[in-house]
């Protein structure tokens, strides 16, 4: 496993996970929409291939060509937290990609394995293994789902990942939720559940971006890592 694209690489996380990528000697494609501002807080490195494109709007040649070249794909996509980004198009960015990349591979068949990461968030309930948070986290998600698209636009990712991607033989993934992100300069201690042990709304657990990076950057290169956590949703707390 030596080489990973990264969708979202321009994002406060994503930037981290190519940053540790390349520190593992992976060769990384981060897929960009600003190259400039991208190389301003990633320098140019040997192992670095910086694509720039407009992923929503790319035909599925462009997702064939690059998901053929790489044995792993990171998403770490979501939408920007400005009025147009939040409510405006495209609402289901996460999901469409998502969606793209799952039917690149079925049409492609690849002869080797696709891992997928998809970086996805605490308060998506990984209804796959019977998880039912408390009552008051349940019903501010349920306005959340009808009323803020991204909210809804990462539980049907997760969702399409579960139903299409698992029938698949070609794709394994994994969906890391974080919860409240903050950012700190060096990896920390941290734990990894299968399910939420807080709530996160009332009561969130807080993730730095740069202890996500490493956990995703630790899936593509340890093998007994991802096969412990393979078709699962590891949920990511620092400790205390
Ligand atoms: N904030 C939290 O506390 C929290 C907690 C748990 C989970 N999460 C989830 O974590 C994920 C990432 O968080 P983050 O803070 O690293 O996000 P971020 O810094 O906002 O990065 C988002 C990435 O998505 C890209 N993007 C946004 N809209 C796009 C579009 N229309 N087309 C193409 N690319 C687009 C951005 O590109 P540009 O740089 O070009 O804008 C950027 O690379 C999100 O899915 C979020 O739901 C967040």
């Amino acid at each position: 496993m030596n080489k990973v694209l990264v969708f979202g690489a321009s994002g406060s996380t994503g930037k981290q996970v190519v940053k540790t990528l390349l520190d593992r000697q992976i060769i990384v494609t981060a897929v960009v929409r600003n190259s400039v501002s991208f190389s301003k807080h990633v320098p140019d490195e040997a192992n670095l291939v910086v694509l720039e494109a407009d992923i929503t709007n790319e035909p599925m040649s462009f997702y064939s060509n690059c998901i053929d070249e790489n044995d792993a794909i990171v998403s770490c996509l979501g939408h920007n937290m400005t009025l147009a980004g939040v409510f405006g198009s495209p609402r289901l960015l996460v999901h469409d990609v998502m969606q793209n990349i799952v039917n690149t591979i079925k049409d492609t068949k690849p002869k080797a394995l696709k891992k997928l990461i998809l970086m996805s968030s605490a308060a998506v309930t990984n209804a796959h293994i019977s998880e039912v948070p408390p009552l008051s986290e349940r019903l501010v998600v349920s306005v959340l789902r009808t009323f803020v698209p991204p909210h809804l636009d990462n539980e049907k990712a997760a969702e399409l990942l579960h139903c299409q991607a698992t029938k698949n033989r070609s794709i394994e993934w994994v969906i890391v939720r974080p919860d409240a992100l903050f950012d700190e300069k060096y990896e920390s201690p941290f734990d990894v559940c299968d399910s939420p042990s807080r709530n996160s709304i009332f009561n969130s657990g807080k993730t730095s971006r740069i202890n996500v990076a490493n956990f995703m950057s630790k899936l593509v290169t340890d093998e007994a890592l991802w096969h412990k956590w393979k078709g699962k949703m590891p949920v990511i707390y620092n400790k205390i």
